[in-house]
């Protein structure tokens, strides 16, 4: 079963956050206990999102092996509906943090990787953790590599952007298929998404592109744009297209059938 999940993409601004934090607000919102991580050290935006500018604990801090997991991580289950739990660990937005971890070495990741591995057994075997979802650095940073050797399942997200197929495609046959993970694609801000034609020329499309089974489709809605990330999707607005989709993607990944 999947329960670690690192979300990924070559380039950024394809949508890895959005996802994220709606990902883990749709597992929250069934009952499940969840935990998002914000692994994207060089520009964190969970503590944005998920307002929550005053923490003074960061994940960094776990990573760098100063606090132990516990005392990073913030309980936010009050900004959910339901009876599920929705935890957070955040990049920490201080220019000084951003330069320190953009400064690590090799040997430091090869022990950071060892400690989000060591969260399989901390968060959930012993706290009972249903998901835990990494929210990474876009392309090929050691950061982003480690939440994909620690994860069991990977959501590649993609635009049709020139400039973001050939990357996607080259980081999905020589990265996930080294470390031979379990992928699901995402292809989001599609325009006309909903036309069953479209539909049907996308995944075609995703097919000969990517040869990776696809997660869902995502058009490109304005109302995202406009709430200017001060909405979390699928708990604001339940009704939303958005929401459904979330809801499909999440029962794929939970009943593990992505294809
Ligand atoms: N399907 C979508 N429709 C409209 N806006 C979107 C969609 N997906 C992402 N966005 C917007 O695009 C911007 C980048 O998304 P974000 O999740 O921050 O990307 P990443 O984390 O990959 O850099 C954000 O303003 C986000 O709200
Ligand atoms: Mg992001």
């Amino acid at each position: 079963m999947s329960k670690i999940i690192a979300v990924h993409s070559y380039k950024g601004g394809t949508g890895k956050t959005l996802l994220s934090v709606n990902l883990a607000a749709t597992f929250a919102k069934s009952g499940k206990k969840v935990c998002i991580f914000d692994l994207d050290f060089r520009a964190p935006s969970l503590f944005a999102i998920l307002k929550a500018e005053d923490s003074e604990v960061w994940f960094n801090d776990y990573l760098n092996n100063t606090s132990e997991i516990d005392s990073v991580l913030l309980d936010l289950s009050s900004k959910v509906s339901g009876n599920g739990k929705f935890f957070a660990s955040l990049a920490n937005p201080s220019t000084e943090a951003i330069r320190d971890m953009s400064s690590k070495d090799r040997k430091w990741e090869m022990r950071a990787l060892g400690r989000l591995l060591a969260l399989r057994e901390s968060l959930i075997r012993d706290k009972e953790f249903d998901y835990l979802i990494f929210d990474t650095s876009p392309g090929l940073q050691y950061s982003s590599i480690n939440a994909i050797v620690a994860a069991d399942f990977v959501v590649v997200a993609t635009t049709g952007d020139r400039s973001d197929v050939d990357g996607t495609k080259r980081m999905l046959k020589e990265l996930y298929n080294l470390f031979e993970k379990k992928t699901g694609l995402v292809l989001n801000k599609v325009l006309d998404a909903s036309a069953t034609s479209k539909k049907a020329e996308l995944a075609a499309k995703v097919k000969t592109n990517y040869n990776v089974p696809m997660l869902g489709v995502l058009p490109c809605f304005c109302e995202i744009l406009r709430a200017e990330g001060n909405l979390i999707f699928v708990q604001d607005k339940p009704d939303h297209p958005f929401t459904k989709i979330l809801a499909e993607m999440a029962k794929k990944i939970e009943v593990n059938e992505v294809n």
